[in-house]
């Protein structure tokens, strides 16, 4: 099979955008069970990248280590220059930092819900980020907008459907502005009206230059969105689309 480089595809083009997410030799085991094996992998900044792999082949593992949740026993991880380990996530305002600016929207909404309301939900993150509550305010009712979830406001996370919670658990992210946009499974649990609208929502973070990586075993959510693709594991995919393989 024939690799298409990452030299080749990252060749910076002279309008100068730079690799934001640049993993070298990573390795990540969890207790003494491998899940990452010797990854490199640059993305740039406004990359649409998809990662497409069988079941257990590492794509959530990476996406964590990406948003700064699980660090690499060897190897390293760089975001926009600086390294991301344990040691330099110990500073709380790199880390804090490093959560704005590299959102991650769970499989699993549930994990990543746990406020009272859908709007002290939304304003976690900006108040977080030590933001005044004007600011806040604004930013929430800017995100309940574009994510249409303006009439569940004053409703309980936990009691809405699936589509409702991914939709807040969006807001939450989109609420902070951040320069990457990591999707596990975006589509999981979506019905087609849902994954219309999504789609739709990923075109335009695309269109303003957003980074987005994700992950999805949905082909035709992949085909719309991805610049190029990343092939993870024993996945061959399509050898006539851009892609790197990693994590063989
Ligand atoms: N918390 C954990 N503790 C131990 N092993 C884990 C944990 N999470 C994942 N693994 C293992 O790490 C490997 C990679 O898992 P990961 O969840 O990254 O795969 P994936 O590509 O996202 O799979 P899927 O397509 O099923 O979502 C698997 O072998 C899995 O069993
Ligand atoms: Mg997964």
């Amino acid at each position: 099979m024939s690799h298409t480089h990452l030299r080749e595809l990252h060749t910076p083009p002279a309008t100068g955008s730079k690799a934001l997410i640049e993993l070298d030799d990573l390795c990540f085991a969890y207790e003494d069970a491998p899940a990452l094996r010797h990854v490199s992998l640059s993305v740039r900044e406004g990359d649409s990248v998809v990662l497409m792999g069988d079941n257990g082949s590492g794509k959530s593992t990476l996406l964590k280590v990406i948003c700064g949740l699980l660090f690499a026993q060897r190897g390293s991880y760089r975001f926009d220059g600086d390294l991301v380990d344990e040691r330099t996530m110990r500073d709380a305002s790199f880390a804090k930092r490093l959560h704005q600016r590299v959102g991650f929207i769970f499989q699993d909404s549930d994990a990543q819900l746990f406020c009272a309301s859908v709007e002290d939900e939304v304003a976690f993150g900006p108040r977080q980020m030590g933001l005044s509550e004007d600011e806040v305010a604004r930013r929430v009712s800017d995100a309940c907008r574009l994510l249409e979830i303006g009439h569940l406001r004053t409703r309980a996370p936990y009691a809405l459907s699936g589509g409702e919670k991914k939709r807040v658990a969006i807001a939450c992210v989109l609420s902070m502005n951040p320069d990457v946009y990591c999707f596990d499974e975006p589509f999981a649990g979506l019905d087609a009206r849902a994954r219309a609208w999504l789609l739709d929502f990923l075109g335009q973070l695309k269109s303003v230059r957003r980074t987005l990586v994700i992950a999805t075993h949905d082909q035709s959510l992949a085909d719309q969105v991805a610049d190029y693709f990343v092939y993870m594991g024993e996945m061959h995919g399509y050898d006539d689309r851009p892609h790197v393989h990693i994590n063989e």
